[in-house]
């Protein structure tokens, strides 16, 4: 199958296109710089310029991209660059799609379980359940909604909500290994908030999950069956790393360090795998202590 992938060179990206390219799949690599290789093609979002040629015969579409959340403090400047770097991507893209004379069947369009709001304590989110507020809540609406061209032309749009993605080289884990290596490393808060991570080799799974398999359509959480409590995901890590557990952070000090994305942190998400699971997917690593093992 010929699929076209934006957002490639990042953490989950990159991983993807390793993976469809493993299992025999063409990618046509979606990039904001000059080609420098056979299989990739040039689009720029900003001015609204997609490559329609190499998008022949492409099946499926992946669009990863958007400026990182992690990579700076949330000001009022920064949190603009987020929105806009999703939103306006997504139309783009989901736009051009329309225009080819054989579409895609299938759009794959990164969301986050940042839908869901900032904290919903011990409630279990499944895809049913209602969008949550704050600035990552509404973010991840309008992301969704950016895709509605596509819907609108048939093609199936699915919207996989990731949970803390944890893989070796990136992601969630790489700003707290230092800390516990070193083993500094404690719970956040009270550690009571429950964490939703998945792996990074279950997130590429289902990402392929979503392309291959006929039918996907609407959001899915990529997050795994099993959420632990912060505490709990805090004791593993520092188990596997033959480290103390010392003493907790507390939210005041990373309300300093890190700003309003401290309440990602803070907050308190349970979030399910409904969808994926029905859909007949597995995860290989269903459970803290596997996700982390598969990091380090
Ligand atoms: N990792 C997680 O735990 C997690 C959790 C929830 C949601 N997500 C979402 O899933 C997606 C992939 O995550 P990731 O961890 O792989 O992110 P990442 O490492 O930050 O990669 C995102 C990619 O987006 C592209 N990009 C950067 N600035 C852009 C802009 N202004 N406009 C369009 N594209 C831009 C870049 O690729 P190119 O330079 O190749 O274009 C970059 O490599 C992201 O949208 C992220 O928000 C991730």
């Amino acid at each position: 199958m010929r699929v076209a992938v934006a957002g490639s060179s990042g953490f989950v990206g990159s991983a993807l296109v390793a993976g469809l390219e493993s299992a025999g799949h063409e990618v046509v690599r979606l990039v904001r710089h000059a080609p420098a290789a056979a299989n990739e093609a040039r689009w720029d979002p900003e001015q609204g310029v997609v490559p329609l040629a190499r998008l022949t015969d492409v099946e499926a579409v992946v669009h990863l991209g958007g400026v990182n959340v992690g990579s700076h403090r949330w000001t009022r400047r920064f949190k603009r660059q987020l929105h806009h770097s999703r939103i306006r991507s997504t139309t783009v893209l989901a736009s051009a799609l329309t225009g080819l004379s054989v579409r895609p069947r299938v759009f794959v369009c990164a969301s986050a379980m940042g839908y869901y709001g900032p904290d919903r304590g011990r409630e279990l989110l499944d895809e049913e359940s209602g969008p949550g507020d704050g600035f990552l809540a509404g973010l991840c609406q309008d992301w969704e909604h950016a895709a509605q061209p596509a819907r609108a032309a048939d093609i199936a749009v699915c919207h996989p909500r990731f949970g803390l993605v944890i893989g070796p080289g990136g992601g969630a884990l790489k700003p707290l290994l230092p800390l516990f290596r070193l083993g500094l490393g404690g719970h956040f808060g009270n550690g009571e908030q429950f964490w939703s991570p998945v792996s990074l080799h279950d997130t590429v799974r289902a990402l392929r999950f979503l392309v291959e398999q006929h039918g996907c359509v609407g959001p899915y959480n990529v997050t795994a069956p099993e959420p632990v409590s912060n505490g709990e995901f805090s004791r593993v890590l520092a188990a596997e790393l033959h480290r103390p557990r010392l003493l907790p952070v507390p939210g005041f000090a990373l309300q300093i360090a890190i700003g309003q994305a401290s309440s990602e942190l803070l907050g308190s998400l349970r979030v399910v795998p409904t969808r994926l699971s029905e859909a007949g997917f597995e995860f290989e690593h269903p459970e803290v202590r596997a996700i982390i093992r598969s990091a380090l």
